[in-house]
């Protein structure tokens, strides 16, 4: 991942001599756990969204669950809030200050405590990379199926908190798909220690499943147990180039219906993306030399190598020969897979390529999809004709990526090209987000796509766990109005 388009540090640290609560905390939990002053400048705050930040008042990096149970019983005694952060990798702005709060990182906790091979299962504490839990897993023979382009930096509490999706999810599910348990500190200290590895419990409410995708809201989660997937023999690659959206799904039905391992990847590509990437990013080459309407990249897990490896030319053979395939390339070696992934993953150049860029992760039924997409592009054309739109999505999935871009931009367009698309989103009956969470970017859009009756039960669920509004407030739901630390049981 690129550092040259991290959001900037900001330079100027608050003052503490203000701020009687941090004093507090330093006294409480001690100068390892807590940095305060000048020791804040050093370090980045900011997600990937391009939202506004700000510095914390404080920086608490607890390095067990007591040590964030201890910390989040002090700041809910002192009424002060908390923002939770991983690898600030987030999309959405979840993860970003907003003024006036502590930051608690939980980079510390990043331990991989144990593969279960028998269970199927890696248990972690939350700040462990994604990438680390990959290579764990494929160590012990097994695979970490959760994938995305921020593997490298993102956190298991992150992906937890925002239910992640990527690459694997038509096959393998999202993050919510692959977890067992989950131990997490709510908003006063208490800890939920629901960490297991059965794949039945119905003992009660599904709390670990209310904490998936709350984007830090309602508790930090500090470890989970999640599942393992047999990591197949190899996995078989392929970039196909299709005339037209029909074809498109018709390739889809036919690889699921007739791969022996299934698809555990269908990533479509307009050609305002291929044509994008091949022209601006670097290092990248052309999978096809031919031009088609839409682009796909097949993957499908193979256990049985040579057999499978028949199946799947096989599969394309067929589709070539209907015309739903117009041209295809099997990846014969890693380095080739490696080169297609490559054009797929090059959105994380985007915010260098394009700085201020306004990004979507919409979803929709995958029938819909492609109607929506050349909805949106000629909406986006009609008002804007100089932007820089570029299409693609984990299409299995329902999930569409539109990236809008105008150089010397004015200062509102944002707003202006949100409310055209969310209404569009609205109008097909979509979702403003698919998979990188609400955050603060999207929470004006929410209900849009969220009826009254929604939004007042997740008001009601915000409330019954936190109910002094600490936890990341002003995410995912306006914030709610602070009872004074005096009405907090407990109060100093
Ligand atoms: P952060 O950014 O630090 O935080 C994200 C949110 O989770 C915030 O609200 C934060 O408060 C909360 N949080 C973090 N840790 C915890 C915790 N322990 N307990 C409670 N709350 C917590 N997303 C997808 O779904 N699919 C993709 O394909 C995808 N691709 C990406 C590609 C790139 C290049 C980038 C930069 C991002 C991509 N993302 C994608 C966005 C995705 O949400 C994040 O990459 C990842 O899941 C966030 O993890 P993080 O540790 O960086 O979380
Ligand atoms: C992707 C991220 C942006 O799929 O979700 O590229
Ligand atoms: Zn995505």
């Amino acid at each position: 991942m690129s550092e040259a388009f991290r959001p900037a540090i900001p330079a100027e640290a608050p003052s503490v001599d203000s701020h009687v609560s941090v004093g507090k905390l330093l006294d409480a939990l001690g100068s390892d756990l807590v940095t305060l002053g000048a020791g804040l400048g050093t370090r980045r705050y900011c997600d990937w969204s391009g939202t506004p930040g700000a510095v914390p008042l404080a920086l608490i990096r607890p390095r067990s669950t007591a040590d964030v149970s201890r910390a989040l019983a002090l700041c809910h005694r002192l009424g002060q809030p908390v923002v939770i952060q991983g690898g600030l990798t987030g999309l959405a702005g979840g993860a970003n200050l907003q003024g006036g709060e502590v930051a608690l990182s939980l980079e510390r906790m990043n331990a991989i405590e144990e593969v279960d091979v028998v269970s199927g299962t890696i248990t972690v504490e939350a700040g462990a990379i994604l990438q680390r839990v990959q290579e764990a897993a494929d160590a012990a023979g097994m695979m970490f199926p959760l994938d995305l382009g921020a593997r490298g930096s993102c956190t298991i509490g992150g992906n937890l908190a925002t239910n992640a999706g990527g690459n694997r999810v038509i096959r393998y599910g999202m993050a919510r798909e692959q977890v067992l348990g989950v131990e997490a500190v709510l908003a006063d200290g208490t800890v939920i220690g629901d960490m297991h590895k059965m794949i039945k419990n119905n003992s009660g409410y599904d709390l670990k499943q209310l904490l998936v995708g709350s984007e830090g809201t309602l508790a930090v989660i500090t470890r989970a147990t999640l599942k393992l997937a047999p990591r197949p023999a190899s996995l078989l690659t392929a970039w196909c180039g299709l005339p037209d959206y029909a074809a498109v799904t018709r390739l889809l039905h036919y690889a699921r219906a007739n791969l022996s391992g299934g698809v555990s990847a269908f990533e479509v590509m307009w050609p305002s993306y291929y044509d994008y990437v091949l022209e601006r990013v670097a290092g990248l080459r052309k999978p096809l030399d031919t031009r088609h309407a839409y682009y796909v990249l097949l993957e499908s897990p193979a256990s049985d190598a040579p057999r499978d490896a028949a199946g799947f030319e096989d599969t394309l053979a067929e589709m070539l020969a209907e015309g739903v395939v117009e041209n295809a390339v099997i990846a014969s070696s890693h380095a080739d897979a490696a080169r297609f992934w490559a054009v797929r993953d090059a959105p994380a150049e985007f915010p260098v390529l394009m700085p201020g860029l306004i990004g979507f992760d919409i979803g929709f039924s995958t029938a819909d999809i492609g109607a929506v997409a050349d909805a949106c592009e000629a909406l986006l054309r009609a008002r804007w004709p100089d932007m820089t739109t570029l299409v693609y999505g984990h299409l299995g999935d329902g999930n569409l990526h539109v990236i809008a871009h105008l150089a010397d931009a004015p200062p509102d367009l944002s707003d202006e090209v949100d409310a055209a698309v969310y209404e569009l989103t609205r109008a097909w009956r979509g979702a403003v987000s698919a998979e990188h969470g609400i955050g603060s970017k999207k929470r004006p859009w929410l209900g849009h796509t969220r009826d009254a009756g929604a939004l007042q039960t997740m008001r009601a669920i915000k409330r019954a766990l936190d109910p002094a509004g600490l936890l990341n407030p002003g995410k995912v739901l306006e914030s709610v109005a602070r009872s004074s630390s005096a009405n907090l049981p407990g109060a100093w």
